[in-house]
């Protein structure tokens, strides 16, 4: 009797992980991971929404210098999930750098979310 039991949860897990695996985008060009989108816009309207928009329009609060950058806009999009993880990484003059407030998979989250704002 327990055997049957066994079967039955090791078919669900199984399964889970099919489901998992059919979420991932197929992006093919790079090689970070993909993140979790969800995960992700919690953390942009924590730490990004003030300065890049709810929406990320980049009509957050301005400072003097480089306006924030308007992530829904081609400009963005087109570059590399390396170069913009970069640049979150690292900040730009305005924008903070993140490597010490966020993890490597938070960075991911949070790009993932930020693709999502572009289309
Ligand atoms: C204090 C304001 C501020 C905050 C907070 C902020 N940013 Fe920025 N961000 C900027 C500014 C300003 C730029 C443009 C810098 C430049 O172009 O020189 C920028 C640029 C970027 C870029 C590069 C866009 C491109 O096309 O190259 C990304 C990606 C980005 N921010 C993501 C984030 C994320 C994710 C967060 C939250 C974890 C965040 N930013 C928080 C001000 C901010």
């Amino acid at each position: 009797m327990t055997s049957g039991g066994r079967i039955g949860i090791s078919l669900a897990v199984c399964v889970s992980g099919l489901l998992y695996g059919g979420i991932v985008q197929g992006e093919s060009e790079s090689k970070v991971l993909p993140g979790d989108p969800a995960r992700g816009k919690t953390l942009f309207v924590r730490n990004c929404a003030g300065c890049h928009g709810a929406a990320g329009g980049g009509d957050g609060y301005r400072l003097l210098g480089p306006d924030p950058a308007n992530l829904t806009s081609p400009s963005t999009s087109r570059k590399s999930d390396a170069e913009l993880l970069k640049t979150i990484h690292n900040g730009k003059p305005n924008m903070p750098a993140w490597k010490e407030n966020l993890s490597e998979s938070q960075s991911r989250d949070v790009l993932a979310y930020v693709r999502t704002l572009g289309k």
